[in-house]
């Protein structure tokens, strides 16, 4: 016998956008002038209240083994603001998972058995078909295109459903484009997923808060949602949240799910059976983030908005095709028409991937090539960092375009 590793690692690629994000650190590490549009981190470090209450937690801890659904201020906390956002949940309807990205990896450990068919929009967060394929799926994915105006309609969804689909996962907005879906187009895609019983739906709602231009069409400032014109929905919906990207937490790991107690429970098994529970600090801290005052949220989402503007601004300097985001912070410009060319360094501009090295060996600046999110045509930046920075990298990146031959 061999040391072979499981037979799953062949169909499973590590996640690019953390690749990217981990060869910036090594070249800043270096001392490399890097500027990061790679990985997703809102720019922002949360209000003082959240540390005072992480500081609380570390004068109050006793070392103890904790509740595997989270502390109880941290499920009352996010029962709390799903209420806000118009929905009732009970708390055996809750729990803590280790980030949005955990929740989803054991929601489909739990759920998807071997065959089983996921939907995912493409293009798509990165991890959706690799956490698919891992726990033994088929990640199905139509495509929501620039030819869709980069939303999955009605239709295609309709047309996506076979005998075999266990789940659809549904992102608003979204990771990568930053598309925001109308009340009226929730609407429409609420009513495919009420004509099929048998399918579980997954709301991935972590930017729901992020929403720009009073697009937020939903209740109190946030994105629809499946449930506010499909109540229905709610004996088969999961939806998804998470501190890092709202409350500039990324680091503290603290996701949250409401869901069926039948979910909640089998989520509950897993955790008994894997980290057990999440660390008291990032509990408090995350308890503290959403019952705490959410003013901060609008200043957010002013810079947030003006960092994008300035974005599609230069954008459009070095004529990339990019689709306005309504939501979240990120951009997602065409650069299939540089393929072909030769960058000032000499290198040949093969594809996104190609892109993506040069402009981090020539101009120090990282983004992740699309094809990590279903679109080999187009790359992610994401324009949340600090504002200086985001100018400077915006500099170097015409730069380099511009610089093409
Ligand atoms: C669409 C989407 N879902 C989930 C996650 C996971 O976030 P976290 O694990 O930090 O909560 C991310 C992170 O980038 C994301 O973009």
């Amino acid at each position: 016998m061999s040391l072979n590793l499981a037979k799953r690692m062949s169909v499973v690629q590590a996640s690019p956008i953390i690749k990217v994000a981990n060869a910036a650190r090594e070249l800043k590490a270096k001392g490399e002038n890097v500027l990061s549009l790679s990985i997703g981190v809102p720019g922002f470090l949360p209000p003082k209240h959240v540390y005072d209450a992480a500081k609380a937690a570390v004068d109050a801890d006793n070392g103890d083994y904790l509740a595997g659904r989270g502390s109880p201020e941290l499920v009352k906390a996010f029962v709390a603001s799903m209420r806000q956002r118009g929905f009732d949940y009970a708390e055996n309807e809750v729990c803590a998972q280790v980030g949005g990205k955990g929740a989803l990896f054991n929601l489909l450990l739990a759920l998807v058995d071997e065959g089983d068919e996921v939907v995912v929009p493409a293009p798509y967060w990165a991890s959706y078909p690799e956490m698919v394929k891992i726990v033994g799926g088929v990640p199905v994915m139509p495509a929501a295109d620039a030819a869709h105006g980069y939303k999955l309609s009605a239709e295609q969804l309709a047309a996506a459903l076979t005998p075999k689909t266990k789940i659809v996962l549904f992102n608003n907005p979204s990771n990568p484009t930053g598309m925001l879906y109308t009340a009226d187009e929730v609407a429409a895609i609420g009513a495919v997923l009420a004509q099929r019983p048998d399918v579980w739906v997954i709301s991935d709602d972590i930017y729901d808060m992020l929403v720009f231009d009073g697009g937020a069409d939903g209740k109190g400032g946030r994105a629809a949602q499946l449930l506010d014109k499909h109540p229905e929905l709610k004996q088969r919906l999961i939806v998804v949240q998470s501190v890092s990207k709202t409350y500039g937490m990324p680091g503290w790991r603290v996701g949250m799910v409401a869901a069926p107690k039948v979910v909640i429970d089998s989520l509950l098994t897993l955790t008994s059976q894997s980290f057990t529970n999440l660390p008291a600090v990032p509990m408090a801290a995350a308890a503290a983030a959403l019952s705490g005052p959410q003013e901060f949220l609008e200043t957010q989402r002013t810079r947030l908005v003006k960092q994008r503007d300035e974005t599609l601004v230069a954008l459009a300097a070095m004529k990339l095709p990019c689709p306005k985001p309504e939501g979240a912070f990120y951009v997602f410009p065409q650069i299939k028409g540089l393929f072909g060319k030769t960058s000032a360094g000499g290198r040949k501009i093969a594809d996104d991937v190609a892109f993506c090295e040069a402009l981090l060996a020539e101009e120090k600046v990282a983004c992740v090539p699309g094809g990590a999110f279903g679109d080999a045509g187009a790359i992610r930046m994401s324009y949340a960092g600090k504002a200086v920075e985001l100018t400077e990298a915006l500099g170097r990146v015409g730069r380099f375009v511009m610089g093409m031959k």
